[in-house]
């Protein structure tokens, strides 16, 4: 069971004024309640004499006083519990400071030294100056514990804090990676951080370089799932999926990792299962993703799938993205294909595993009319495998795969137009044999391959990479699956069932 708040006085903390949306989003602030934060603080397995803590972006500190209570707990008692909190918001600041001096009186009554620096200052700058090592730099502060909620927020390529994070040689696309980033390179020998992030940096490139780094230099040892959404900052306007991480500076190397997972509104049990490193991140994934098969399906998936070990270019198959960004197409989009318009396929056109076009009278175009030679635009006349990229939280399954069979085309000028909102699988650029995709469609489909999916995507995009890393089964089998669907694909038990009589060992 999570641990019951504690009873301790509370800060103003969770009273803090709600900013209007814009602001907050600007600052990436989302407060963190304390019934989570008393989670969060709860991973923590070092019992240290002397904390020397690290709380970036702190917000009205709600996570260290949250580890205050921790240390309080421990056996033995710490001696001492100092803190940084940096924090660039006026009135977090101020909130901030009254959740200070709550913890220098929690900490007096216990018995432990406490201290304080309260930074108000950007993270970002102060830390990469500090590493800059110039003549000038501010001395670098390192700690033995990082407690973090950074905020969320994409980085512009040309803003000051992505220059600021690049001359360090630090290139993430997101404030939050920047900060972990930031963090690893703070951290002593033997230390420990714990954060709540989105789990969008487990996967997908723009987070690739991250990944790397921050595993270089960290031992993963705790990812906690969260399984509904939104539940754990249920009082805010989140919708990224989050998890809480748990890592090590250390040189002691385990080769397992913790997986756990609960519902999210902290009242559910705790389910946690202990993972070989390599199956979470596989040594030979140039892509290092992590994966987290946190639910019982999620886990079937991977154990039933863990036979396949066809990729895709065995299949010499490519997937990719979709050619026609509208937004940058308008003069070429048209709502009814005219004569000698090439057919152009939105995720509207997706009908019971089928592609179904045109649809006249709905809200996207039909017909391109760009001249043969727009390449850019156009792919072969062809039958492919269209995947959706994007698919709404709510919605059951992550993967839909269609069948784009050109004889269904009322239209044949040779080219088809691919919008951006899908992916395709292609070969080198060409169709595929008719079976060979049909099985493929089914294969995609299929319930267990969605379950697998899930466990190294935490977000509901499904972005070509993500496809290029899936197992697959061998050609002869996806022929033979092509074969046994008949010209329609069958419902969903079906051909579950169809899939698994070719695919489970
Ligand atoms: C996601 S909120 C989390 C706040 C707090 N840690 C919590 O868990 O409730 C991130 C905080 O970082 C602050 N912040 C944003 N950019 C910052 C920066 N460059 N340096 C320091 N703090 C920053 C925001 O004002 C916000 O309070």
């Amino acid at each position: 069971m999570l641990p019951a708040r504690a009873p301790y006085p509370q800060a103003p903390a969770d009273s803090a004024p709600s900013k209007p949306e814009p602001l907050k989003r600007e600052l990436g602030q989302f407060f963190t309640p304390p019934p989570l934060a008393e989670f969060i603080a709860s991973f923590f397995t070092r019992p240290l004499q002397d904390w020397r803590v690290i709380d970036a972006g702190a917000g009205s500190g709600t996570l260290t006083l949250a580890l205050v209570h921790h240390a309080i707990r421990q056996k033995p008692r710490p001696h001492s519990f100092h803190v940084t909190a940096y924090e660039i918001d006026p009135d977090a600041i101020a909130q901030l400071r009254n959740t200070l001096k709550v913890c220098a009186d929690l900490c007096a009554d216990a018995g432990i030294r406490f201290s304080a620096d309260l930074l108000a200052t950007d993270f970002i700058a102060h830390t990469t100056a500090s590493l800059d090592h110039s003549l000038f730099s501010p001395a670098l502060k390192t700690f033995n514990a990082a407690i973090v909620n950074p905020p969320y927020r994409k980085l512009a390529a040309g803003s000051s804090a992505h220059a600021q994070l690049c001359r360090v040689g630090i290139d993430v696309s997101n404030l939050y990676s920047g900060f972990l980033a930031l963090l690893s390179r703070l951290l002593e020998a033997e230390a420990e951080l714990v954060a709540i992030v989105p789990r969008s940096f487990c996967n997908g490139p723009y987070f690739r370089a991250f990944r790397k780094d921050f595993l270089a230099r960290m031992a993963l040892r705790r990812l906690h799932v969260f399984e509904s959404r939104t539940a754990a900052f249920s009082n805010e306007s989140v919708l990224q999926e989050n998890i809480i991480l748990r890592a090590e500076r250390t040189s002691v190397l385990t080769d397992t990792v913790e997986v756990s997972s609960s519902r999210g509104d902290l009242t559910d049990s705790v389910r946690s299962r202990l993972l070989p490193l390599n199956e979470v991140v596989s040594p030979a994934d140039t892509e290092a993703f992590i994966r987290l098969p946190a639910s019982d399906r999620e886990h079937a998936a991977k154990n039933s799938l863990a036979h396949l070990t066809t990729r895709l270019v065995d299949l010499g198959l490519k997937a990719s993205t979709g050619k026609v960004v509208d937004f940058r197409a308008r003069e070429h989009l048209r709502a009814v294909a005219g004569a000698g318009d090439h057919p152009l396929l939105y995720p509207c056109h997706f009908e019971a595993g089928l592609v179904a076009w045109p649809k006249p009278g709905g809200k996207k175009p039909n017909g391109l009319a760009v001249s043969i030679d727009r390449t850019d635009l156009l792919i072969p006349t062809g039958c492919y495998v269209v995947v959706r990229r994007f698919s709404s939280k709510e919605e059951r399954k992550r993967i839909v795969a269609s069948l784009l069979d050109p004889t269904r085309l009322p239209v044949d000028t040779g080219w088809i137009g691919l919008e951006n909102h899908l992916n395709y699988f292609h070969a080198e650029g060409r169709g595929l044999a008719k079976t060979l995709a049909k099985g493929l469609v089914a294969y995609l489909n299929w319930s267990v391959v969605d379950d697998y999916f899930r466990h190294f995507n935490g977000h509901t995009q499904v972005n070509a990479t993500d496809l290029r890393s899936l197992p697959y089964p061998t050609a002869a089998i996806l022929h033979a699956i092509g074969e046994a669907v008949g010209e329609s694909f069958p419902v969903q038990s079906e051909l579950d069932t169809l899939v698994a009589s070719h695919c489970l060992a």
